[in-house]
């Protein structure tokens, strides 16, 4: 297994890059297989996670071909069942199943299972889908859902910790292609849904509502094949933001949508940095200290939860204490037992973190237990005395293209270790 070491102390500067969004990308490379025609994805990020969908894809009896970030799927003829082996290894897979049911009125997909950041039930899917007048069942780690007859009809998304975002993408995928007219209240409204559903109305599908949680679809009887390039990815946008505040001088942030980046932003220029933003993209410099946050994680447009450790990280060295509240994962706080053993002084008191700061880091080994506790990590690391080892890092590689590349050309001195893998 890889593992990243990351030397403490070096100041962060120039320009990076940020890829195409991979919250967008899974549910939309998913669409494909609801035509039978040619779909040309650009700005697709290379992760383990986009992998894994491809594989997922190929095995429904996808055509699939990869040239750098340009993912062209062609689903002409699919089988309806995705096994274990295959989608195991991400939660995601779960969207093949909203597109499978468009088409072809039936999919059996196994449930993936537990996941280190809380509990990730799919009623909310399965409560769309029912609505959408198909029958669901979960028998033998399978969820499988089938209808003689898909019919559009209002219904509401919303569960106790707010929106589903792939929930919400679920229904919308196979409601495209139901009779009738659907409606999605409590609909999550994410940039990545938004950007579902704009592919899906280049494939001919009638949308509307997408970013509110209201969203309408009347269904068509065939989508057809088109070409759409990923938007960039908030989630890494934002973890380089983070990484600037910590240890940067002056960094700046290529491609990205800034609107998009509200929240954070905010965030961050409250907590003392100065951001300059302009069409597509975002320089921040340091200001002096670092002030304390009350920060709460929100389904869009609040703070996401996928940042919610990385700002742990960073707040570590505000001049005060600062409480950060989960409530969309809120067991989601893994990070917080490894950020200790560097030296952190963070309380747990329900899903509120209370990070008492102006702590100074050490280099420590560090387990990664999921994708933004991994990233959370390395950011600490860039601050810490000495060596940080973190290790399990195929975590990161899931969510985040080349980030020891991207950090290193920042001027970080951060190594990848390759192991062998055990025979
Ligand atoms: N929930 C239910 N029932 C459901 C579905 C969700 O109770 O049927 C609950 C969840 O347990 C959670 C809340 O609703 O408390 C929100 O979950 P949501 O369904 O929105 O999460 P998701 O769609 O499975 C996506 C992202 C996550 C991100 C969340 C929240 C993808 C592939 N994943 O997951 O991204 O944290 O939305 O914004 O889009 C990540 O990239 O690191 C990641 C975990």
């Amino acid at each position: 297994m890889d593992k990243i070491l990351v030397h403490g102390g070096r100041r962060l500067s120039g320009s990076v890059r940020i890829s195409g969004s991979k919250n967008s990308a899974l549910p939309i490379l998913a669409a494909t297989l609801l035509t039978a025609e040619p779909c040309v994805i650009h700005c697709v990020p290379d992760l383990s996670d986009i992998h894994y969908m491809l594989q997922i894809l190929s095995h429904l009896g996808a055509q699939v071909e990869r040239a750098s970030g340009t993912v062209t799927v062609q689903a002409d003829k699919i089988k309806t069942v995705a096994p274990y082996e295959i989608v195991r290894k991400m939660r995601a897979s779960v969207c093949v199943l909203g597109p499978l049911l468009g088409r072809h009125r039936e999919a059996k997909v196994s449930l993936p299972g537990g996941c280190v950041i809380g509990d990730r039930p799919i009623d909310l899917h399965l409560r769309g889908f029912r609505a959408l007048n198909a029958a669901c069942r979960v028998e033998a780690g399978d969820v499988k859902v089938f209808a003689d007859e898909l019919r559009g009809s209002t219904m509401n998304l919303e569960g106790k910790q707010g929106p589903t975002v792939l929930g919400t993408d679920n229904i919308m995928m196979a409601a495209t292609l139901a009779e009738g007219v659907t409606v999605i209240e409590g609909a999550a409204a994410e940039p990545e849904v938004v950007d579902l559903a704009n592919f899906l109305i280049k494939m001919g599908a009638k949308i509307e509502g997408a970013g509110t949680r209201r969203i309408s679809i009347e269904g068509v009887k065939q989508l057809h094949g088109t070409e759409h390039s990923v938007i960039p990815d908030r989630i890494e946008a934002g973890t380089f933001l983070v990484a600037a505040a910590l240890a940067g001088t002056e960094v700046t942030l290529r491609r990205v949508n800034p609107d998009h980046l509200f929240s954070i932003s905010n965030a961050l220029k409250e907590a003392g940095f100065i951001l300059e933003i302009q069409r597509d993209q975002i320089t921040l410099r340091s200001n002096g200290g670092v002030r304390p946050l009350e920060l709460i994680t929100e389904p869009y447009p609040g703070f996401p939860t996928d940042m919610q450790a990385q700002m742990c990280a960073l707040l570590n060295r505000a001049n005060g204490v600062s409480r950060v509240t989960e409530t969309v994962f809120p067991q989601r706080f893994m990070h917080i037992s490894e950020l200790k053993r560097m030296g952190a002084s963070i309380e747990l008191e329900g899903a509120t973190a209370i990070i008492h700061g102006a702590t100074e880091l050490s280099g420590a080994p560090v387990m990664a237990s999921d994708l933004r506790a991994s990233a959370a990590l390395v950011l600490a690391g860039l601050v810490a005395e000495g060596v940080t080892e973190v290790n399990r890092v195929y975590h990161i590689d899931r969510g985040y293209e080349s980030i020891d590349e991207k950090l290193a050309g920042l001027g970080a001195h951060i190594e990848r270790v390759k192991e062998p893998r055990p025979r």
